[in-house]
């Protein structure tokens, strides 16, 4: 059943010189954290790592929902948990069977997703939708924020949710990815949940105020 709207803000587009801030304004106002950790092996980008999870965490109470775009983000679950990750998404292109990541990241008490990239079909993550706690359907190519929202990931989106409700699994689907006020609304009719907002967060001038627009446009197709 698809729940209500969530807010992820992708610290991505955020201050890195000023991330304390950037995350402590809209923590009242959003439902978790959404972390990009990108090793410049699977994406063509090196963004942040473990020392600045550890380093927020001290900071911020927020569900810590940590988007590995690495090569083997196996090695890294156990320093993860430490440093504070609540949840884990790795993607089926990097783990065509993630049968064994999910019982390690299990092992660490973590929550477990799977992410599938724009040319992946559905039918990739079928087999092991049951493993999952998130299913992550990128509307952008891995890598960088500040995309365009891909619309051919719609039918995606919606092939996930009617798999999801028909087999009366509780997994939320979110939406990764060029996610605005003009894109949120056809993500939501699809059947995602929650929202992941880089740029349209971080980016504008006021992140509380861009928040709530976000959610109000959650409602308009
Ligand atoms: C892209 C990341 C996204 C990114 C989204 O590789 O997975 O989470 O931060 O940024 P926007 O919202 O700017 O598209
Ligand atoms: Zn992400």
């Amino acid at each position: 059943m698809i729940k209500a709207p969530r807010i992820a803000p992708s610290i991505l587009a955020a201050d890195f010189a000023d991330l304390g801030t950037d995350i402590a304004r809209v923590e009242p106002h959003v439902d978790m954290l959404h972390i990009d950790i990108m090793d410049g092996h699977f994406v063509p980008n090196i963004s942040l790592g473990i020392p600045v999870i550890a380093s927020i965490r001290r900071r911020s109470d927020l569900l810590f929902d940590c988007h590995l775009m690495t090569t083997n983000p196996d090695a890294y679950l156990e320093p993860l948990r430490e440093a504070g990750a609540d949840q884990v998404t790795v993607h089926i292109e990097v783990f065509p069977d993630p049968s064994s990541v999910a019982a390690l990241a299990r092992e660490q008490d973590l929550r477990f997703g799977i992410v599938l990239n724009p040319p992946t079909p559905f039918e990739a993550v079928e087999p092991f939708i049951e493993i999952c706690d998130m299913i992550v359907v990128m509307s952008v190519h891995p890598g960088f924020g500040g995309q365009s929202f891909i619309d051919s990931v719609l039918p995606k989106i919606e092939k996930t949710r009617k798999f999801v409700d028909s087999a009366g699994l509780a997994a939320d689907i979110e939406v990764d990815g060029g996610i605005d006020t003009s894109t949120i609304g056809a993500a939501r009719a699809a059947g995602a949940d929650v929202f992941v907002a880089g740029t349209s967060v971080f980016g504008a001038p006021d992140s509380v105020a861009a928040v709530a627009e976000l959610r109000a446009a959650s409602s308009r197709e």
